[in-house]
Order: C-alpha cells, then sequence, then structure tokens
C-alpha cells in the first residue's frame, strides 16, 4: 500500500538522497508535500535546496513549503563545515524554477493532517524537529492523527556527533525534540546507531556513479563532498549516509530491527543539551514512546538505493 507522507528536511546531502529516494519510489511512497526548516544551513538555502532535488528528480511539481527559520527556545547552530556553504556543496546543480508554495510549512502540516483521514499521513523528520513541534503545539488535535513519525535523530551506543553526547538533529533543537517524543505520537528512530553503519564505502559510492544517470552522477558527487569531513572525523570505511534510513523504512522496514523503549531528551543541561537518553537496557519504568532501531542490512539498504536512484 502506499504511504502518504510529508517529508520535513534541511538539505543538506543526506537529505537530498532520501528525498530521491522517496520520489523514485511512487508505489509506496507518496509525497504529499516537503517541508523546509533550518539546520544544516539556514532555511533560505534548505527551502531552496529541496527545490534543487525535486528538480534534480525530474519532479517538478511537488509542493515545497518554507518553515520555520529558527528553533523554538536556541539561537540557531548549522553544519556549513559539513555540508558546505549552500548545504549541497558537491555537484554542481541549477538554482530551481518552480517556486516556493505560499503557505507556511507549519500551516501545510496542519492543513493537511486535518484534511487527510486519521491515520494515513506519515511525517518523516530529517531535520531539526521545530517544524513538527510548532504544529503540535499549535493544533494539538493533530497529533491523534499522525500515522507514525518516522525520525533521523539522535543516538544511544554512538552518542553525539555535534558535541559529545547530542546529535545534530537533536541538538540544535531540543526543546522541539521533547515535544516530539512527548506527543503520544507513534515515533520511529533512525539514529546514529544506525546510520553510523550505512556507511557509504567506495565501492558503494562507485555504484551510485555506474548508474549512468544525473542523479546517479550527483548523488556519487554529493557522498564525495561530505565524505572528506566524515572520514577524517571518523577513520571508518566511508562516511555515514542517514537521512534516506528513513524513506528506505518506508520502502523495506524488513531491513532494519530495533526495541520498543522510552527515550527522553536532554533540555536543561548545556553540557549534556539535546541527548537521548534511550532506555535501552529497560532500566525504568518509564513507559515505551519510540520504535528505537539497533541493526540495519547495510548493504541491503545501499542496494535498494541503486536500483531506485536509477529510475529517475
Ligand atoms: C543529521 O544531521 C545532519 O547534518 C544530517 O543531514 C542528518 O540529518 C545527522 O546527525
Ligand atoms: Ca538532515
Amino acid at each position: 500500500m502506499t504511504r502518504k507522507i510529508i517529508i520535513d528536511t534541511d538539505p543538506g546531502q543526506d537529505d537530498a538522497v532520501a528525498i530521491l529516494l522517496a520520489l523514485a519510489s511512487p508505489e509506496e511512497i507518496e509525497v504529499l508535500g516537503i517541508t523546509a526548516v533550518a539546520g544544516n544551513v539556514p532555511l533560505s538555502l534548505t527551502a531552496k535546496n529541496a527545490r534543487i532535488v525535486c528538480e534534480l528528480a525530474g519532479k517538478p511539481d511537488v509542493k515545497v513549503y518554507a518553515g520555520c527559520e529558527k528553533p523554538m527556545g536556541r539561537v540557531l547552530v548549522t553544519a556549513e563545515h559539513v555540508h558546505g556553504e549552500t548545504g549541497l556543496n558537491g555537484p554542481k546543480l541549477p538554482d530551481p524554477v518552480m517556486e516556493l508554495q505560499p503557505e507556511h510549512g507549519v500551516d501545510f502540516i496542519i492543513d493537511t493532517l486535518r484534511a487527510e483521514p486519521a491515520g494515513t499521513v506519515t511525517l518523516c523528520p530529517l531535520g531539526p524537529l521545530t517544524n513538527i513541534a510548532t504544529a503540535f503545539q499549535r493544533a494539538p488535535d493533530i497529533v491523534e492523527k499522525v500515522q507514525e513519525i518516522v525520525l533521523m535523530g539522535g543516538a544511544y551506543f554512538e552518542v553525539g556527533n555535534i558535541t559529545p553526547t547530542a546529535e545534530f538533529n537533536i541538538y540544535v533543537d531540543p526543546q522541539a525534540a521533547e515535544i516530539v517524543f512527548k506527543s503520544g505520537a507513534p515515533i520511529v528512530v533512525m539514529s546514529l546507531d544506525i546510520t553510523h553503519k550505512a556507511l557509504v564505502t567506495p565501492a558503494r559510492n562507485e555504484a551510485f556513479r555506474a548508474i549512468g544517470n544525473r542523479v546517479g552522477t550527483a548523488v556519487a558527487e554529493m557522498t564525495d563532498f561530505f565524505e572528506r569531513f566524515d572520514l577524517a572525523k571518523y577513520g571508518s570505511e566511508g562516511a555515514p549516509l542517514h537521512d534516506p534510513c528513513v524513506t528506505a523504512y518506508l520502502i523495506r522496514p524488513e531491513l532494519f530491527s530495533g526495541r520498543h523503549i522510552n527515550v527522553e531528551i536532554e533540555t536543561q543541561s548545556e553540557l549534556t543539551m539535546g541527548m537521548t537518553v534511550a532506555d535501552w537496557w529497560g532500566v525504568t519504568d518509564r513507559p515505551p514512546n519510540a520504535l528505537f532501531m539497533g541493526t540495519i542490512d547495510a548493504q541491503g539498504f545501499f542496494d535498494l538505493l541503486t536500483e531506485r536512484l536509477a529510475r529517475l
């Protein structure tokens, strides 16, 4: 069955690949719209990059909305050191011709969840959770209408990537993350524990390049760009490809397994701000609020990506 989704994103090369995978998979995924949020780079760039990616996919009719330009209670932290000045450094891609939708991204999320039958829309956050939390705060009635939230964010065993204890998406807007994790909506978490196993090895990147279409080449050039940073940082055989784990889950959930556990967000301590305190071992009696993934079939994931990107 096709799942209707809203992609909430801060592209970002890995966001771009996640969007491309969704747009390449119309049998499983119907993209109702894409909402941009400030994160890897400021909102003006993420809103532009989302449209660049839709045009790269040959889908200029996808509706793209600009959402929130800063976190709920903190100063925006960006990640140009990873993604480059534009957020999409690597390939040379033309400026978009398609226009931004006039509606605010948060209004689009609220209106869509109110308009669609309950339990039929999945939210796919790939960046800080500002847009989603703002929508939940402004329109609490929509929470129970969400089918599922499948998000990239957090970490338990891998702990952190932007601070020693926090993953970037949660760190940028911990207050928003707390609202989402406490909302009661069903949540699936693709954390660094998963994405640090989804490594773009040289062979996997060559497979993207060998697809031979514009998308395959662009994706290979994107990963070439952020590899240089991540390889120096982690010294592993390839850089993690975070966000496509979200859209891959919607297509082939059997690639992933995890545990239903309690996850709370640190919002007080500056030292551990944005930490996802995940009760993986079940040592508290706090009720489970998320399916926190622990394993991924990494080769199956890259095979799926290569197969689908070839369709664009
Ligand atoms: C997350 O942060 C961003 O830099 C990536 O796009 C991904 O969503 C990984 O921590
Ligand atoms: Ca992202």
